[in-house]
This record gives C-alpha cells, structure tokens and sequence, in this order.
C-alpha cells in the first residue's frame, strides 16, 4: 500500500476512494508537526488541490516524496519547481472541468448584465409590485475579451457564438491557429471589451495582472468575469472601481482571500458573487475525482502520472 499524505478534506466519495486503496494520513485531522515527525520517511505521495497546496518546506520535510496528486486543474498553491528539482511529478485534473467552468463563466456574464440575480433578489424583497428595475445591458452582438486563452478560454469563446458576439484574446504570447484575434496589450484588449472574462492560471506570474489602469480601461459600461483565482484581481483596485462607479459591473466566483469575500461588494445591486463553484457539478466533480485516482493508480503501478502539469 502506498503512503499518501492527504492535506485537506475532498468530496468524502473521493475521501473514501483514496482510503480504499491506500493509506492515507489525514493532516487537516491531526497535529501537522507530530504526523510529520512519526511519519514523513514513510510518506510516498501528496494528495492535495490548488487550495489546500503543497509548499516548498512540506516537500523538504519529506524525504521520500515521488508524486503529488492535485485535485483541480489550477495548482498555484503547489511548489512545482520544488518538486521539479526533486524529479517528483505533480499532477492535476485538466479539461474534465472545461465545460463546467465555461458554463458557470457564461452564465455569470449573463447574469451581471441582465441583472437576473438582482431581479431575483427585487422579486423576493416585495419590490416588484412597488417599483421597478433600471434597464439592464444587452448581451448579444457584444465584445468579448479573454484573458488567458488556454483550455477554458477556448471553451468560453466556442460559448459566445450562439451570442454573435466578437472574440478577441490576451496571452503572454499568440495562440498558433486560434480563429480569435489577439491582442498583446491587456489595456487595449479591456478598452475593446464590453465583457472582460478571467481564465488564466493564478500564481506568481498573473498576480494582480488585473490593476485599476486595465478596469479603467474596461469603463464604465463594461463587466468583468473572474473564473480563474482571485490574486490575478487587485481586488482593493476592483472594490474602489464598483464602489467609484467606474467600472460597470462584476461577476466573481474566485476572490484573494477565499472564504472571505471583502465587504464593500455585499450590497453593490451590479455585483455578482459567488462561492467559487466553477467546477461544482456532480458530473465534473465525479470526472475529477476519478482523474485524481486514476493519476494514482497509473503513479503506483508504472511510476508516472497521466496528466502532469
Ligand atoms: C477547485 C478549481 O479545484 O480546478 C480548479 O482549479 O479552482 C476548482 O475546480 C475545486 O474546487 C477543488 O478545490
């Protein structure tokens, strides 16, 4: 059987799954310093997700780390050159998420520019037979603005046909073959846009990548959808643009210090926030958790992962 050190609670299907096949010590459950000291020669592979991450010092500590298995396609939170340097793949859950999260992406644009959560919100309150909603923004016919034209930014743009909408994308570099335009300035890219969505990986590289010059630049009229990680947002510069009006609105499943979501936005009416579910589909998950397991087995039984970063 071989050790795995799990760093935080999963699905308890893929809780269970890990533990069926083998052996698993739960650090969220336990003294971290005393389970590692028993235990960290002993221990194979990291079990981890974006979230819960897998740090530079943890890797140190174990001396006979081979593989680190991520939950989700996003692995900012795990030290991948640390790992490179000791040869120890990580692997994460790529493409089964894709519909999902463009899905959620497309509905949250949605959503913010017809106001379905605040018309909800009206309905619910008793304000509908009382007063009335201001007109909200056309969806159809607009410009649509990626960041990060990877794998869900591509699965968000095939969505924006059936809205004829025009595509254009920012990259660090051309995407070879891509039917979208490309634009190498994210300032220029956000003045374009109507609607600017986030699909780039978090980490070191993007942080903050979204600064006021670029939300200035989207304006007032224009929304921007974050489906990616809160830290490429300077989430302070995004708070005083709402709060300013000078910027139109907002859909956000991802936020800087998740669960918190910072106070200001609670009450704004062109906000939409949610509890980052871009991947929260049974199916999804469920395809995710098997990807996670099947990294596993292929790790165990031939010594490489299927889906390394
Ligand atoms: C989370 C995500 O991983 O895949 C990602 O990068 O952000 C999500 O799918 C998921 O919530 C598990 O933590």
């Amino acid at each position: 059987m071989t050790c795995i050190l799990q760093i935080g609670s999963f699905t308890e299907r893929l809780n269970r799954g890990l533990a069926a096949e083998h052996e698993v010590l739960r650090l969220w459950e336990t003294d971290a310093d005393s389970l590692l000291e028993q235990h960290a020669e002993r221990i194979e592979v990291v079990a981890t997700s974006g979230r819960f991450g897998c740090t530079a010092t943890l890797i140190e500590r174990l001396p006979n780390l081979r593989a680190i298995v991520s939950f989700g396609v996003g692995y900012d939170g795990i030290d991948v050159v640390a790992a490179k340097a000791r040869d120890i793949p990580v692997s994460n859950t790529p493409d089964v998420l894709n519909d999902c999260v463009a899905d959620l992406a497309f509905g949250m644009l949605i959503d913010c520019a017809r106001q379905m959560s605040r018309a909800d919100r009206f309905v619910r309150a008793g304000q509908w037979p009382n007063s009335s909603l201001p007109l909200a923004t056309r969806v159809s016919g607009k410009r649509l603005g990626i960041v990060g034209m990877g794998r869900i930014g591509e699965t968000v743009a095939k969505r924006s046909s059936g809205f004829d909408m025009q595509v254009r994308y920012h990259n660090r570099r051309a995407v070879e073959g891509s039917p979208y335009g490309y634009e190498a300035s994210l300032v220029e890219l956000a003045r374009w846009s109507d609607f600017l969505v986030l699909t780039c990986p978090g980490g070191e590289s993007t942080r903050n990548l979204i600064d006021a010059q670029v939300l200035d630049a989207l304006g007032q009229n224009g929304i921007l959808i974050n489906v990616s990680r809160g830290s490429v947002v300077d989430e302070p510069a995004l708070v005083d643009a709402l709060v300013a009006g000078r910027l139109g609105g907002a859909a956000l499943d991802v936020f800087a210090a998740e669960p918190n979501v910072p106070a200001a936005l609670i009450d704004l009416p062109n906000v939409v926030l949610l509890p980052h579910i871009g991947s929260a589909t049974e199916e999804t998950r469920l395809a995710m958790e098997e990807l996670v397991l099947a990294n596993l087995r292929a790790f165990v039984e031939r010594g490489e992962v299927l889906t390394a970063v």
